[in-house]
């Protein structure tokens, strides 16, 4: 089985409830980390890792997605005439060459299981990554990347995870750890959304994948498991099943559950402090705040 992984998937077909009413016009996945959308985040890792096709599943209303990926020649001219080459820099570090990104629709929000299945004819036969952009990891080597390596090692399924606790598990995927190698767990089950007291483990998967094809033909007979939704862990669940190997993997780095509120408005302040225009503003502010709450005790 082939172990370079080039092709990625990425998501962004959710309804993204928990940011209405924003959300009701706005795609989740273009709101901003200070100055860049979470899709941009999301692009330059796959990049780091060595992907060569990015593969959108997208649903009615995500039209500024596509829109944020086109050239944009007239603002181009502009920052040049301008003689604005930081700026012209930054703008085209987010042009994608042409046939590099595809995109396919998801007609209902059936789950992230069915999302990864639309995909399933531009994937083909091979092993892909899958990225969910509302999960951001801050990390000195990219999480992918990471993956990726570690992968070319392995072979099998990988999935991202990290140590969350106990009374947060119910909110992830977890794994019944078989061996734990440190960096790398092998995996003997999967469950989605555990009650506490079903959670295997506190090792919980979050939004970064590499899946062999298999996962897409088990998707093919997944039918709906936990929320009512199709779920990629049941697919991945059933490889193990099968006795593949399924790994979990320890990234290094911090991830932000951007997909949340309390997670998004976090990695803003995080993303603008590791800013050494913002830092210093940002930081005194900070601590002002802390003032004014303690002294409000
Ligand atoms: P979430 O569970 O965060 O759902 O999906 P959501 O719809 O985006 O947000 P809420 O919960 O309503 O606020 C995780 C990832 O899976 C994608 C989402 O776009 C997100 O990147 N997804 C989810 C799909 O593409 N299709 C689906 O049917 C469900």
């Amino acid at each position: 089985m082939k172990r370079r992984v080039t092709k990625a998937v990425f998501p962004v077909a959710g309804l993204g409830t928990r940011f209405l009413p924003a959300t009701k016009s706005i795609p989740k996945e273009i709101m901003t980390l200070v100055d860049r959308p979470l899709i941009q985040y999301a692009i330059d890792e796959a990049r780091a890792a060595g992907i060569k096709e990015f593969i959108f599943v997208t649903s009615r209303g995500k039209g500024a997605l596509e829109d944020y990926f086109d050239h944009a020649p007239e603002l181009e001219t502009s920052l040049r005439k301008k003689g604005k080459k930081d700026l012209l820099a930054t703008l085209k570090n987010t042009n994608m060459d042409s046939g590099a990104i595809a995109y396919i629709r998801q007609h209902k929000a059936l789950g992230l299981g069915h999302a990864v299945w639309c995909a399933r004819r531009l994937i083909g036969n091979e092993p892909f990554a899958v990225i969910l952009p509302d999960d951001v990891i801050a990390a000195e080597k990219p999480c992918l990347q990471q993956m990726v390596e570690a992968y070319s090692e392995t072979g099998g399924c990988m999935v991202a995870a990290m140590e969350v606790p106990p009374e947060k598990a119910s909110a992830y995927g977890v794994l019944d750890v078989k061996e734990d190698m440190g960096s790398m767990v092998s995996v003997r089950g999967m469950v989605e959304k555990p009650s506490i007291d079903e959670a295997p483990s506190n090792l919980a998967v979050i939004g970064r994948y590499i899946l062999t094809p298999q996962v897409l033909k088990n998707l093919n007979q997944i039918k709906q498991g936990a929320g009512g939704e199709i779920q990629l862990t049941d697919a991945i669940a059933q490889e193990i099943e099968a006795d593949r190997e399924v790994y979990g993997y320890r990234f290094r780095g911090q991830r932000f559950d951007c997909g949340s509120k309390a997670g998004y408005l976090q990695a803003t302040v995080a993303f603008g402090l590791a800013r050494e225009e913002l830092r210093d503003e940002l930081a005194s502010y900070l601590d002002e705040m802390k003032a004014v709450r303690k002294a409000a005790q």
